[in-house]
């Protein structure tokens, strides 16, 4: 596990990113590139569309998570990323793998799991990128959720009671299949839970991604 202190967040995700998508391609002739959803990770997509110098073409993109929203909902992470990546650098429709959120929850993950294992099986992600909440949650891999047991399976909908509503995450199978996982972590008000987790402390669930044949990075910004 590596933990980068960042004085330069966006610009340091950035250039993650476009390393890992430099070494995908090389090695593979494609980028598996999980993106996370909220509010940190939007001014990093900006950036990477500002730059649009990457191979967009030999990107395949899929969601660590989705809210059971339609796509064009203010909530959906698939609309933020659309806004702030995909649309400025024209992004083909096929190298996008979206969460259907206006399914019922079970039938999208259901889909989403054969999507994945139509690509590849298991499916394996180059980079997964990750935020963190307050209450140590991950994708939407809450405290006290059944999605937190499911070892089985790469993608589920899982209920999430704190906002009474449905959600379908990345499980730890698929996430700790990829070759690196980046949090990216810049806000204030999660300073206690990271140095629960940088203690050693397995009680969040951002703690149990522990890629098992691949790298765990964690990118502090500014405000952490
Ligand atoms: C989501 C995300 C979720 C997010 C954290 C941090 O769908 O909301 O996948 O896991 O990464 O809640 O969110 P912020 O970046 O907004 O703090």
């Amino acid at each position: 596990m590596e933990i980068l202190r960042s004085r330069s967040f966006v610009s340091d995700a950035v250039g993650i990113i476009a390393r890992e998508s430099a070494d995908a391609i090389t090695a593979r002739g494609v980028f598996r590139i999980a993106l996370s959803g909220g509010s940190t990770p939007r001014p990093i997509y900006e950036a990477l569309a500002a730059a649009n110098h990457l191979p967009w073409d030999k990107w395949e993109i899929t969601f660590s998570d989705e809210r059971c929203v339609p796509p064009d909902s203010d909530q959906s992470n698939y609309r933020m990323a659309k806004l702030a990546l995909f649309d400025p650098v024209g992004m083909a429709p096929d190298r996008i793998l979206r969460i259907a959120g206006e399914l019922d929850p079970a039938v999208a993950a259901e889909n989403y799991t054969r999507e994945l294992a139509a690509r590849e099986s298991p499916y394996r992600h180059d980079l997964v990128l990750l935020g963190i909440g307050d209450d140590g949650h991950t994708a939407s891999l809450f405290p006290e959720t059944a999605a937190l047991g499911v070892a089985n399976r790469p993608v589920v909908a899982n209920f999430v009671p704190k906002f009474s509503a449905w959600r379908i995450t990345f499980t730890y199978p698929l996430l700790n299949a990829a070759r690196h996982v980046c949090f990216l972590v810049n806000g204030a008000g999660k300073n206690a839970v990271l140095e629960h987790i940088f203690a050693g402390h397995s009680d969040y669930p951002s703690a149990a991604v522990k890629p098992s044949d691949g790298r765990l990075t964690w990118l502090l910004g500014e405000k952490c």
